[in-house]
């Protein structure tokens, strides 16, 4: 493979959740690498906020990826308009935080449909789509909480679902590699974001600092090399991995020898 091999040009992208924090970040990256981009939502104002920093080569959808109905038509809607799919990242997120002994069914069951149900629905619509070309990229957003669980619990169905959202990486790799389809995984660490915003100033985001060999949190903007990457032709031989950009939380024990 010759020329830049980081270029996105004449691709089409989906991102969940893209009229958001890390999924607007990672839209406006694909874009700036060449992509035409289309985002999914559930919240119209934000999907044309969104839509409006997209320009020309962007196009926002209303979707709900718990409901097939909404993924299929979404992935129809991109199909019509840019004529074909070629990068979908699974990055709508949603977290909920309570004991293990008093979380409601109701909300683990929702936290379970949007990161994994989700995933594996738009996985689903979006790879027969790519194998028609016999291409395709899959990036699934997880988390350092699919790896490890959070110091005290409480994010049960958080770090049930990211878990899983890499063992659906790794079935999905290994079944749709002869269809030329790569599937992958980025776990980040901390990044500030709607979910996260009420942690910023606290005493727990300096404990989040400490436990980072690197000291900081991160910036979204710091996730768009990784998903360029993982969208791009630079790895076409890689499938099933997951990539933590977390500034080393992962690589240590955590333990403060002071
Ligand atoms: N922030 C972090 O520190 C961090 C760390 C590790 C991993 N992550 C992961 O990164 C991803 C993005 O999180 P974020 O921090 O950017 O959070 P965020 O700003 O709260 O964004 C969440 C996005 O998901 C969308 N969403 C939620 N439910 C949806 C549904 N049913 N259908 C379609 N879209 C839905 C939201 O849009 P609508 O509400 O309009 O639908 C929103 O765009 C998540 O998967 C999260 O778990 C975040």
């Amino acid at each position: 493979m010759r020329g830049n091999l980081f270029s996105l040009e004449g691709k089409v992208a989906l991102v969940t959740g893209g009229n958001s924090g890390i999924g607007r970040e990672l839209a406006l990256g694909l874009r700036d690498a060449g992509a035409s981009v289309a985002i999914g939502g559930r919240r119209a104002d934000r999907n044309e906020a969104v839509l409006a920093e997209l320009g020309d080569r962007g196009a926002a959808f209303r979707m709900d990826v718990t409901d097939e109905d909404s993924v299929e038509r979404t992935i129809a809607a991109v199909v019509e308009r840019f004529g074909r799919l070629d990068v979908l990242v699974n990055n709508a997120g949603a977290v909920t935080r309570a004991s293990a002994l008093d979380l409601e069914a109701d909300a683990w069951q929702h936290v379970l449909a949007v990161n994994m149900t989700g995933p594996f629905l738009c996985t689903k619509h979006a790879a027969r789509v790519m194998r028609t070309r016999g291409s395709g990229k899959i990036i699934n957003i997880s988390s350092v909480y699919g790896l490890v669980a959070p110091s005290k619990g409480l994010q049960v169905s958080y770090t049930a679902s990211k878990h899983g959202l890499i063992g659906l990486t790794r079935v999905n790799a290994v079944e749709l590699a002869p269809l030329g389809i790569q599937v992958n995984a980025i776990c980040p660490g901390y990044f500030i974001t709607e979910m996260t915003g009420d942690l910023s100033g606290t005493s727990f985001e300096q404990a989040i600092r400490r436990r980072t060999p690197s000291g900081k949190l991160g910036d979204t903007g710091d996730l768009v090399g990784t998903c360029v990457y993982l969208a791009s032709g630079a790895s076409n031989h890689v499938t099933g991995a997951c990539i933590q950009v977390d500034g080393g939380y992962f690589a240590s024990d955590g333990i403060d020898r002071g």
